[in-house]
């Protein structure tokens, strides 16, 4: 069973074919525009979207790749779903494995991604839990080649919470061979079993962003998190603002999921810069969960 649950369980060759194919596509789909009928290798399935939290773009670039490779979405929210009356994780994929051909998940628990998946008889893709985000990170990574290069070997540096964002961006540093350097406050340090030989913690985002090829940030205050005002207060050293950008290498860029916050985590003058490339990134969610969903069901 090819489940999508974190890039850390999935073999480091499977992580770059999977790029290599949403370049693949990507390229195909640019030179097709909206006349060609791509080829449809999804033609008669369908996916089940399970929402418990937000979204914009994970939302919308999976219901369209669904679509651009010919099969069905089916979009719920947990709050219109049995789930949401307490109906189990495990009994939801049971139900949904015999009516579909793969589920997305975003949730809060990252128990009831691994719950939902020991169940299913179908792919399961995480589609972000307080743990993870490995589509965002897929999506970053194929977003960091097309603007610098391969991957292995650069350093890269993510500034501010160590949240699920920075869990994903360690587990690829790890997968894809490249130094990563993560500066957050003491009490705001990612979970330590994400670390590995890649990455190095520091409280000084200054000396993490020196000579990085990329400086990655990302909300003060995650879908879920309660205390705003202590974040706000412990992150506040953690801007992105041009002076940091400017300890980085002299080409670097600036990355970030979104949503975003402008003069929160990030200025204005940056993340609406030259240096920065986040609606790349966002665009690129698409073409990657794409070939993530096509390394799912095997159809490359
Ligand atoms: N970056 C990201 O996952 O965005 P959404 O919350 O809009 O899906
Ligand atoms: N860390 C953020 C990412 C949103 C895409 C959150 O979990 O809310």
């Amino acid at each position: 069973m090819r489940h999508f649950l974190d890039l850390c369980a999935v073999e480091p060759a499977e992580l770059r074919a999977i790029v290599e194919q949403a370049k693949t596509w990507k390229a195909e789909h640019k030179q097709a525009g909206h006349k060609r009928q791509e080829s449809l290798p999804l033609k008669g399935r369908a996916v089940a979207m399970i929402f418990e939290k937000s979204s914009t773009r994970t939302r919308v670039s999976f219901e369209r790749g669904i679509q651009q490779l010919g099969g069905q979405a089916i979009v719920l929210s947990t709050s219109d779903m049995q789930m949401g009356r307490g109906e189990t994780a495990s009994d939801t994929a049971k139900v949904l494995s015999r009516y579909c051909d793969a589920i997305m998940i975003r949730t809060f628990g990252h128990d009831v991604l691994v719950e939902l998946a020991a169940a299913a008889t179908i792919p399961v893709i995480n589609g972000l839990t307080d743990r993870s985000h490995p589509c965002q990170v897929m999506a970053d990574v194929l977003t960091f080649e097309e603007h610098c290069g391969p991957i292995a070997g650069q350093r890269l540096a993510y500034v501010g919470d160590g949240n699920n964002m920075a869990h994903s961006l360690m587990e690829a540093a790890q997968q894809f061979d490249f130094e990563l350097a993560v500066a957050t406050p003491e009490q705001l340090a990612p979970d330590c079993s994400f670390l590995n030989d890649q990455v190095t913690l520091t409280q000084d985002p200054n000396l993490a962003v020196h000579g990085a090829r990329a400086v990655i940030t990302d909300t003060w205050v995650s879908m879920g998190d309660k205390d705003a005002q202590v974040r706000h207060n412990l992150l506040k050293p953690y801007q992105v603002t041009t002076d940091l950008m400017d300890k980085a290498a002299e080409d670097a860029i600036f990355m970030h999921c979104l949503p975003a916050h402008r003069e929160e985590e990030v200025t204005g003058e940056v993340i609406d810069g030259p240096q920065s490339v986040v609606f790349d990134e966002a665009e690129n969610r698409l073409h990657a969960q794409k070939a993530i969903l096509g390394w799912c069901l095997n159809v490359f």
